[in-house]
């Protein structure tokens, strides 16, 4: 149950209690992503602009996409269809998400009325939800539809309270608070633009007796668009029951128009997902200079430095130590007591007790087992590196498979790729090698257990296990050499002199 202050007295979204008999039925959404975005001035259309990693109707869908029994999402493209169309492809292979396009763009209830087509036969629930508003989360959209069910509502609308609500679509009730329709902005008169209930752009329809209403709307209003907000009105006067649902964190319908909405979005967003770490044990040392993405899980007594960026999906341990100033890129995943400092990190599993940085860059599939010393300068890239072993400096370990208990001198290089057949090859360094500092291991190759090299060997075929490669020239002394050079020098400048 949630309840709000409304023209000063409270509406509760009341959720009747009982068993409904619908309330197992499929659901269908229809997600609004056509408008062209002028606001954002940006070449890019806005539902692709990113927040905490991830474009904004990709955070609607993923929302959409934990509803409770729910088969199709239905992606209403038009203004630049083609790049969202392929971004929806590459990031989704799920049949069920389906893009219409809109072309001219009339409105919102021309937007929705592209999918009449696909639905014309379905007889559930269709909720209705805006491309640009990323902060809905799928309980909320859980809660209000539930709500919808179990009212019996033909119609329900997700509206909010905002102390300024201009721009926004003003939800009108009659004197008994029921919703009589919606009013926007620029068709509203003086007293209705002091409404402070606004409709949020997310509905839930019984779509066999709602959609008949997209035969009958208009464009008789100022913008000369087809609303999508008139269904209410044509609910309300049909006499279909008609819901309102009042969210308890208004800022969650908050809708992205420009770059300063952008960036107040990726605040709030990182301010609750923040706040909730703190309530699960984390440490934040500045909360207000660390962005942390709501798919990142932090195990409890973990601290986070200041000028972190974690973006994605990760999973870190208990009692990690992350940053000063380190990237995490996502798909990380850490087993406890593990420290990340000042690094870029992608796709990597961290074993427990193992440490990254400072400088470090590990990406591509990185598997580290624990115990591990990752040190500064190293880059580790699709690459596996079992227990025990230190990395501590400056090397780049690339392609390859690294056994246990194996020290890897500073300076050391895997070549792992030929510029010419842009082949990319593998080195295995097996468990107790020892590799001498500034060492090339020109890929593929393979050193033996327990063998040992040299420093500043190139090492271009295997190494059986016990031994010692040498790959470099012999050292010789030539003795006395910088002495006889300097006689040498000071000879003939004596010469230069006398001829001069
Ligand atoms: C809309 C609502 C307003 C509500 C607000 C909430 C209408 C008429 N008004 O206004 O009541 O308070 O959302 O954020 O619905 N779109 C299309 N095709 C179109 C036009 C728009 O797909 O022809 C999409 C946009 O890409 C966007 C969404 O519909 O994702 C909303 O459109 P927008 O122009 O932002 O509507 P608002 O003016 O914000
Ligand atoms: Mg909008």
């Amino acid at each position: 149950m949630y309840s709000c202050l409304v023209h000063n007295i409270y509406v509760i979204n009341f959720i009747p209690t009982g068993k409904i008999e619908n309330m197992n039925d499929s659901i269908k959404a229809i997600i609004l992503a056509a408008g062209k975005g002028t606001r954002m001035k940006s070449s890019l259309p806005k539902v692709l602009h990113k927040i905490s990693g991830k474009a904004l109707v990709e955070r609607v869908i993923d929302s959409v996409l934990e509803i409770d029994n729910l088969n199709e999402i239905f992606v209403i493209t038009g203004h630049q269809s083609e790049s969202v169309t392929e971004f929806l492809k590459n990031k989704y292979k799920n049949e069920s998400i389906k893009t219409v396009l809109q072309e001219p763009q009339l409105g919102t209830g021309h937007a929705v009325f592209q999918s009449y087509d696909y639905l014309k036969n379905f007889k559930g629930t269709v909720i209705i939800l805006c491309g640009d508003t990323p902060l809905l989360n799928s309980q909320t959209l859980q809660s209000f539809i539930e709500f919808h069910k179990k009212s019996d509502a033909a119609l329900t609308v997700m509206s909010a309270l905002f102390d300024d609500p201009t721009n926004y679509g003003r939800i009108v009730r009659d004197e008994n608070e029921n919703i009589k329709k919606i009013v926007e902005q620029k068709d509203a008169n003086s007293e209705e633009k002091q409404i402070k209930e606004i409709n949020a752009g997310v509905y839930c329809i019984e779509w066999e007796k709602i959609s008949p209403a997209f035969f009958e709307l208009t464009t008789n209003n100022e913008q000369g668009e087809y609303y999508l907000t008139d269904i209410i009105d044509w609910s309300v006067k049909k006499g279909l029951k008609t819901c309102g649902f009042i969210l308890e964190n208004n800022k969650e319908i908050f809708g992205i128009n420009s770059r300063r909405h952008l960036a107040e979005a990726a605040r709030f967003l990182n301010t609750m997902t923040i706040e909730k770490l703190m309530e699960n044990g984390v440490t934040f040392i500045s909360p207000e200079n660390t962005f942390v993405s709501p798919e990142t899980k932090i195990g409890q007594d973990s601290i986070i430095y200041p000028g972190c960026v974690i973006e994605g999906a990760n999973i870190f341990g208990e009692n990690c130590v992350i940053g000063p100033n380190t990237f995490i890129e996502g798909d990380v995943k850490t087993g406890n007591n593990v420290k990340i400092i000042q690094s870029k990190v992608s796709n990597a599993y961290i074993g427990e007790n193992s440490a990254i940085g400072p400088f470090a860059h590990l990406r591509d599939r990185v598997e580290i087992n624990s115990d591990v010393r990752i040190g500064n300068f190293v880059e580790v890239k699709k690459s596996t590196i079992d227990s025990s072993t230190n990395v501590s400096h400056l090397s780049y370990v690339g392609d390859s498979s690294v056994g246990k208990n194996v020290n890897i001198g500073a300076g050391t290089i895997t070549a792992n790729y030929d510029p010419l057949s842009k082949k990319k090859s593998r080195t295995i360094i097996e468990d107790n090698v020892k590799i001498g500092s500034n060492s090339v291991l020109v890929a593929p190759v393979t050193v033996k257990n327990s063998a040992n090299i040299a420093a500043g060997s190139v090492i271009t075929k295997e190494v059986p296990e016990y031994s010692l490669a040498i790959a470099r020239e012999k050292q010789k002394n030539m003795e006395n050499w910088v002495e006889k050079r300097i006689n040498q020098i000071q000879s003939e400048s004596k010469i230069e002199i006398n001829s001069a």
